[in-house]
């Protein structure tokens, strides 16, 4: 969940650290810090709890900061408050700093072991016991990379470390289990960093670090090798991202600008996978036919939004005769169960990094499921490299915390997926080309969708003064009613709540009065008698319903029910249309509350500790 980002450069480090550490701030915000090698022998080091503006203050009230090897961190607390002592880098005996992502498991018995040894910790973080370590194997005769092997053969957990040795100026040791790690090789120096996007203004030309790697760092030269020494050859890739996909125009919050870009982001993830009447299945893989041939059902494994989005899949797949269960990743790993026979694990993250997904589909590896499907937004992630069949959606980076784009054109590759499910099944009567004019469509409907905005923008007034609401929907658009109250919830702080329209009056009715606001989504379909007959529950109760519904429907405006009417659609799509508004309705709500709404309290957007 922290951001690294190392440098050796010809010229002075310190723009390319807090460059990356800006780009990196996704992924921790808590606190901040930075050390550099000024001259041998000598660390500067700055740290700072708060956002990266922290640190970059502390930077300019220090006056001149330089030199041409460094290291820094941005912060997702675990062991340890978000303290300036506990920012990383951590250095030790003046000589050894280090920046870490992931987690030690076996700190404590690694810090007594140390306090043993007369070694003095400054944090209560489970990072300083690696740079303990190293500096004790060092104190002990080790030359560095020799400490550094030694140290992590004894570490038990999942991380990336970024380590430099104040007297070798001009090398840096990068070292990945688990959490994401790169080596970068520029024009002016070479780099480590958590992603592509830290060093992007500095080069495109990057190593994906495996896990087990430890890459020795210098100009000019980059080598890799495992734990007992050994060369490992890794491909240097060239990464098509680009600056300007970043950068945030003249949006308020990249959430905003995610959110407006989902037309695009559709058409995008399109492009190339479907024909006038038909999805190609190639577009999944060489491999696919044969898989998919043979496929007798799917195990999905997701994390927060995107198990959202698997849920929607599962009414999808399971319309088309595929049997498909969907799971939190996290509860997969947590207990026995039967492995099916030719079961496809289909596996969805927008950052492919998501250390819950990644451990459960190992665990279906390990437990013998067939085969496995990435539906990823992150080309090079774990996530692909891990799976067999890959499809990757073409969203564009997605900076705010909160999913938008990645969750909509998830769904759009889910709808591919059961498109060829059905293809494959003969008693569905599911019709391809129908179904790809529905897709084709869909970017306008979005498009015509987003110009809800100012109605929606008034909606979101009745909430401001909100602690709690309900969103409730029937059938696919369940999961899409929980998707709308993670995100109110991700980013307003309202305590939100789905419940399944029919489940109301087995609980949840007894917390409806007027100060619980109660959202809903009523597409035109076969759900909708039933759903009518809960919305006057609720309008019996004294609840204030606020209704986004399908403009066939003709549910109308009256005491205590806001009716905004949506374009109708195809009920294929629908769940992807009626996302819209719930997105747009969190983001306003946040808007008036003033929360941060890019880097929402407590969270960040790449979740690598288990
Ligand atoms: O990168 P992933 O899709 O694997 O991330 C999974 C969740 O952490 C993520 O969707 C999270 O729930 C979002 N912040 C929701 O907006």
């Amino acid at each position: 969940m922290c951001g690294i980002i190392g440098a050796v450069s010809n010229s002075n480090v310190l723009p390319v650290l807090l460059g990356g550490l800006k780009r990196l701030e996704y992924r921790g915000y808590d606190s901040s810090g930075l050390a550099v090698i000024n001259e041998p022998g000598k660390f500067l080091r700055l740290r700072a709890p708060g956002k990266l503006v922290e640190l970059e203050r502390a930077v300019s009230a220090n006056g001149e900061i330089s030199g041409l090897t460094g290291i820094a961190h941005t912060r997702w607390a675990t062991h340890g408050p978000p303290t300036e002592q506990n920012a990383h880098p951590h250095i030790s005996g003046g000589r050894i700093a280090l920046v870490c992502n992931g987690i030690v498991e076996n700190h404590e018995e690694l810090r007594t072991l140390l306090t043993d040894e007369g070694m003095e910790f400054q944090s209560e973080t489970d990072t300083e016991v690696i740079v303990n370590l190293i500096f004790l194997h060092m104190d002990k005769g080790s030359d560095f990379m020799t400490a550094v092997r030694t140290c992590i053969g004894s570490l038990k957990g999942a991380f990336a470390l970024g380590i430099v040795n104040a007297d070798e100026p001009g090398r840096i040791i990068g070292a990945r289990r688990g959490s994401p790690l790169i080596a970068g090789i520029g024009e002016a120096g070479v780099y480590l960093a958590s992603d592509i996007s830290a060093m992007i203004a500095q080069t495109r030309k990057f190593i994906v670090l495996e896990n087990g790697d430890i890459a020795d760092i210098r100009q000019g030269k980059i080598e890799i090798t495992n734990l007992d020494g050994q060369l490992q050859n890794r491909d240097t890739r060239i990464s098509d991202l680009k600056p300007q996909a970043m950068e945030i125009g003249d949006y308020r919050h990249y959430m905003e600008k995610e959110i407006f870009e989902q037309g695009q982001a559709v058409s995008d993830t399109l492009e190339g996978r479907i024909t006038a009447s038909r999805v190609l299945e190639a577009c999944f893989g060489t491999e696919a036919e044969r898989i998919f041939d043979k496929t007798e059902n799917i195990q999905i494994l997701a994390c927060g939004t995107s198990y959202h989005a698997g849920l929607v899949a599962k009414y999808w797949l399971e319309s088309v005769g595929m049997p498909c269960q969907v799971e939190i990743a996290s509860e997969f790993t947590s207990r026995k169960h039967p492995t099916p026979k030719n079961c496809l694990v289909v596996s969805l993250s927008q950052s492919g990094e998501t250390i819950d997904t990644l451990t459960a589909l190992d665990y279906a590896k390990h437990c013998g499921y067939a085969h496995s499907l990435a539906i990823c937004n992150v080309p090079d992630s774990s996530l692909v490299r891990n799976s067999e069949l890959i499809l990757m959606t073409h969203a564009g980076p997605e900076i705010g915390v909160a999913s938008t784009k990645a969750f909509v054109t998830q769904l759009v590759a889910l709808r591919l997926l059961s498109i060829i499910m059905a293809r494959k099944n003969s008693s569905s009567d599911l019709d391809e080309a129908d179904s790809i004019r529905e897709l084709r469509e869909l970017p306008a409907n979005v498009e015509s969708t987003l110009e809800l905005e100012p109605a929606i923008q008034e909606i979101a007034q009745q909430f401001a003064n909100k602690q709690h609401a309900l969103f409730l929907a029937r059938g696919i658009h369940f999961p899409i009613a929980m998707e709308g109250a993670l995100k109110l919830k991700e980013i307003s702080y309202v305590h939100a709540e789905a419940y399944a329209a029919g489940e109301l009056k087995h609980g949840p009715l007894a917390l409806v009065d007027q100060d619980m606001p109660v959202v809903s989504v009523a597409p035109n379909d076969a759900q909708l008698d039933k759903l009518k007959g809960n919305i006057e529950e609720v309008r019996a109760r004294g609840g204030k319903l606020i209704v986004f519904a399908d403009s066939e429907t003709r549910l109308s405006s009256r005491e205590n029910l806001q009716v905004i009417n949506i374009a109708s659609v195809e009920s294929s799509i629908a769940p992807i249309i009626f996302t819209i508004p719930l997105q747009l309705l969190a983001y306003h709500v946040a808007l008036i509350k003033g929360t941060d709404i890019d880097k929402p309290r407590n969270l960040a957007k790449s979740v690598t500790v288990e």
